[in-house]
Formats: C-alpha cells, structure tokens, sequence
C-alpha cells in the first residue's frame, strides 16, 4: 500500500526568513499533525533554516538538485553528502528547469550543455542520491511539441530507462517518480485528470518492466504541473497518482494546506 506524498518546490524563491514564516503558518494550519508524507524543497541556502523548523515537525525536508560526485574540486555545487548533514530526506533530479534547455529559459545552444542535466547524469546523480540514503523523486515529462507529435509515451520511457540504467531493483527503494508534462508547469494549465492517469499508470507498468511488478507497484508516483486546491483532490483520486508536486501553490500556506488535506 503506497502513503500519498505532497512535495512543495519553492524553486528559486523566498529568503530563509519567508520560508521559515511559509512552513510556520502550515504548521498552524495543520496542528502539526499530517496523515501523508510532506516535503518541502526550499533553495539551497534556505535549508539549514527549513531544516531547524522540519525538525519540529513531521515535514520533511527535500532539495531541488545536487552533483553526484561525494566531494572535490567542483565550483558551485552540493553534493548528496552534503545534503544528508542537514537530515534532507529527498531530492528532485530530472525536473524540466534543470534538464534539456534549462526550462523555458531562452539561452543560446551552445550554452544548454553547460547547465543542463542530461539522462546519463541524471541517472549518476541517482545513484549517488540511493548510495547516501537520500531519496530521489525524479521528473519526468513531454514537452507540449512532443504530445502533439504523439510522443508522450515514447519520451517518457526513454526517461526512465535513462535514469534507471544500472540500479537494480532492491537499490530502488523509496524511489518518487513525477510526472510533470512541461507544458503545465507554471502555466495554470492543468493536465486532465484521466490522462494523468493513463500516463502514470503507463509510467508504472513501464517501471515494472524495468524493475518488475513488486517493485513498481511500491513506487511512488506523483502528479506535478499547476496543481491547485481546486484541482488536486480529482488528480489524487485516480489509484495512479500518489500525490503530487507543487511549484506556485506550495509557496501559499492555505493553498498548499488544502493540497496537503486532498491527498489526505
Ligand atoms: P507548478 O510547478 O505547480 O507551479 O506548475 C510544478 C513543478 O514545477 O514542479
């Protein structure tokens, strides 16, 4: 039996001091007390704050990305070592602003290399995430040209395959998996709720063949791309989708509390 699970992403927003009033005012909406898994993914340098309040809580802590080299002579990032001092729990790989053209960020081509992740890293930063105990929740998801080329299937395949390539199924425990069509992330618009659906459950048979059926019928997967308070408890009634992960109504406690309470 899968526990639903809501993520909050709060992407390159709020200060720590905004963060810990945002987790603050949750806490007071909820009484401390939720029946479901909830993490909040707060910037980098907001951790260490999010961290001293998820203690006193039953929140959980998770960060948007990380290197997946233990330690060295590598500028500017945070490794899974790292990330597990601060007891962080999950970490999300493979989301559409960190792979491919970073986003909907217009940068010039011969920079995309630069920043992006790609599914061989994706699938080393995996590996480095399950090696230190802190819990993947990888992103998957098609563009809008892909669905309209009647790719969706086909791309999101290709992205799990890549990511999973040499983890076994036994090193795949607790593993989180998104479904995030990049066309609805930000954008106000939603995924129907019966194709969210059919893609989930297309995302678990095709994890049972990489794995097998034990194993997938374990994991976890979410719904994410403009998940409201009007919208969430129709996607988390479908027996494929977990829960969610949450860009702009994570970062309004009322908003995120009534999320929090849809997949209750
Ligand atoms: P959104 O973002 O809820 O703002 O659409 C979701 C995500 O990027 O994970």
């Amino acid at each position: 039996m899968r526990s639903p699970l809501v993520a909050g992403n709060w992407k390159m927003n709020l200060t720590s001091a905004e963060g810990e009033a945002l987790v603050t005012e949750i806490l007071h909406l909820a009484g401390e007390n939720f029946k479901i898994d909830v993490v909040i993914c707060p910037s980098f340098l907001a951790i260490p704050k999010i961290a001293d309040v998820c203690r006193r809580s039953r929140i959980k802590l998770g960060a948007q990305n990380c290197f997946w080299v233990d330690k060295g002579a590598f500028t500017g990032q945070v490794s899974p070592t790292q990330l597990a001092e601060f007891h962080v729990d999950y970490c999300i790989v493979g989301h559409s602003e960190t792979r491919g053209k970073f986003g909907k960020l217009e940068i010039p081509e011969s920079t995309v290399g630069l920043f992006s992740e790609s599914d061989e890293t994706i699938n080393l930063k995996l590996k480095a995430l399950f090696y230190q105990g802190v819990t993947p929740i990888l992103c998957v998801g098609e563009t809008l040209a892909e669905r309209e080329a009647g790719q969706t299937d086909s791309v999101i395949e290709a992205q799990l395959r890549g990511a999973l390539v040499g983890i076994e199924p036994a090193e795949m425990y607790g593993l989180v998996v998104a479904y995030e069509p990049v066309w609805a992330i930000g954008t106000g618009q939603v995924c129907d709720a019966a194709e969210a659906e059919r893609v989930c459950g297309m995302i678990r048979g095709c994890l049972g063949q990489i794995a097998d059926d034990e194993t997938s019928e374990n994991i976890r997967i979410l719904y994410g791309g403009s998940v409201k308070s009007d919208n969430a408890a129709e996607l988390f009634r479908m027996p494929n989708i977990d829960g969610g992960l949450v860009g702009g109504a994570s970062m309004v406690a009322k908003d995120f509390y009534q999320i929090i309470v849809a997949a209750e």
